[in-house]
């Protein structure tokens, strides 16, 4: 029966990938590669650039995977997402059929960590229950999060505090008792309204990339230097990832 291997690559440079990915990689028979188009078609190669830079002295297959997008047209986040979901795994239990042999290893390489904001682990998940994925193995890699701390040298919890991991659209209101809140998914600079007096403010664009850029300080002070290096960035590139720390000021 086919096995998956789930394997985490890094947020970033491809230095990032640890000796069990590295080995993981090099099990893979066919790999599935999300085909998301147009601003994504860069993270596309840089997986593609991986395989070839660490698969040693065996032959691989790629598999493109359309990206299916998520309907627009309902009112109800969760209901949403499960929809998107039914899709890609249609997509995935389809391939799996076709794609890949009875004794075969399948592989999906997950951008930074599989664990944090990514939905590869729930479509697995259900592609296990209906016994189309009867094996898998999950190998964790550096996330965004590690790297934006590392990048910034600075621990991401003060000590005995609590640390909160929020996407954008869950930051506020920020409850009094946040201490240090680490935001993804980004989209809409939401640190523009978050109170710049109270918070510092750890920003990181394209972290292990040649395209890297940093900017820390108390938010009042740095948040229009955000602003105008994220966006003549996203202009020069077509597209923008950042993730930041803000930490209440004390
Ligand atoms: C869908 S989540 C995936 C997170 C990923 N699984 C990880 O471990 O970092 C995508 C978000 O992660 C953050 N992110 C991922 N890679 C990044 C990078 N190289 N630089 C800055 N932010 C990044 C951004 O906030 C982006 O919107």
């Amino acid at each position: 029966m086919a096995k998956l291997l789930v394997i985490g690559i890094g947020a970033g440079d491809p230095e990032l990938l640890t000796v069990q990915a590295i080995e993981a990689l090099n099990r893979v028979d066919v790999f599935f590669i999300p085909d998301k188009g147009g601003e994504k078609a860069e993270l596309r190669e840089r997986r593609l650039a991986i395989c070839r830079e660490f698969i040693k002295g065996r032959d691989f297959r790629v598999v493109e995977v359309a990206a299916p997008k998520r309907n627009s047209a309902f009112d109800d986040y969760r209901a949403n997402v499960e929809e998107w979901h039914a899709r890609i795994e249609a997509d995935y239990a389809r391939l799996f059929a076709t794609e890949v042999g009875e004794a075969e290893c399948a592989g999906v390489l997950i951008w930074g960590d599989p664990s944090l904001y990514d939905s590869m682990l729930r479509i697995v998940e259900r592609l296990h229950a209906r016994g189309i994925v009867v094996d898998y193995e999950v190998i964790p890699g550096i996330s965004s999060i590690q790297l934006l701390a590392a990048r910034h040298r600075i621990p991401l919890n003060r000590i005995g505090e609590k640390l909160e991991i929020a996407p954008a659209r869950r930051l506020r209101p920020i409850a009094d008792d946040v201490d240090s809140v680490v935001v993804v998914l980004d989209g809409e600079r939401t640190y523009r309204e978050v109170d710049g007096e109270a918070f510092d403010i750890y920003w990181g664009a394209y972290l292990g990339t040649a395209d890297e850029i940093l900017v820390s300080g108390r938010l009042a002070d740095v948040r229009d230097e955000i602003d105008a290096r994220r966006e003549a960035a996203r202009l020069a590139k077509g597209w923008i990832m950042d993730t930041y720390l803000l930490r209440r000021r004390r």
